[in-house]
């Protein structure tokens, strides 16, 4: 519970490397997610290369953060031979969601980057990363050590919410 209140959208990191060990911590948190059928169709491309980062504000127009961030984390999808092809996006949106709230654990920073269905952004990182078509590119996270602070966050609102019935 306090990884989720605690968790915000950072986009704003100290010029500072994220160990290894923090990564893998992270990418297990991803890996560990439910997915439908138990398919698990992610795949994650570990970015910190600066040229790469800095490729990224070019084309998506919500990711100027990269230019300072030390590290991304790319959460792809093989859809070759799925069984349930309908539910890939959910089961990388499960994997993104667990990265960013071991991300929160950690006490680093990170936010979550749309990208698919959005078919430009797409097809730029599969370019990027010469990935090919049938791996689809679904989110990036940026993340880094924080260098804003933001409170955590209640937004429990009651109208949201009904029993039983409509
Ligand atoms: C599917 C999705 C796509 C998002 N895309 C971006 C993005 O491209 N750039 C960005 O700065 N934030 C992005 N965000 C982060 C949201 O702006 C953020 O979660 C929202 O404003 C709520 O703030 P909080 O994360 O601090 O609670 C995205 C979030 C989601 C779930």
């Amino acid at each position: 519970m306090d990884a989720i209140y605690k968790r915000r959208s950072i986009r704003r990191y100290r010029n500072k490397a994220i160990p290894e060990d923090l990564i893998e911590k992270i990418l297990k948190a991803g890996m560990n997610a439910p997915s439908a059928g138990n398919e698990q169709p992610w795949h994650f491309i570990v970015v910190d290369d600066r040229e790469i980062l800095d490729q990224i504000p070019e084309f998506h127009p919500h990711s100027k953060m990269l230019y300072e961030a030390p590290a991304a984390i790319v959460v792809c999808a093989d859809v070759t031979n799925v069984k349930y092809p309908e539910y890939w996006p959910q089961d990388c949106s499960a994997a993104t969601q667990n990265i960013l709230l071991a991300i929160a654990d950690l006490d680093l920073g990170g936010v979550w980057l749309g990208v698919y269905p959005r078919e430009d952004r797409v097809k730029k990182l599969q370019e990027i990363f010469g990935m090919p078509d049938d791996m689809i590119p679904f989110s990036i996270i940026a993340l880094g050590y924080p260098a804003e602070q933001k409170p955590a966050k209640d937004i429990y609102d009651s109208h949201r919410v009904r029993r039983n019935r409509w």
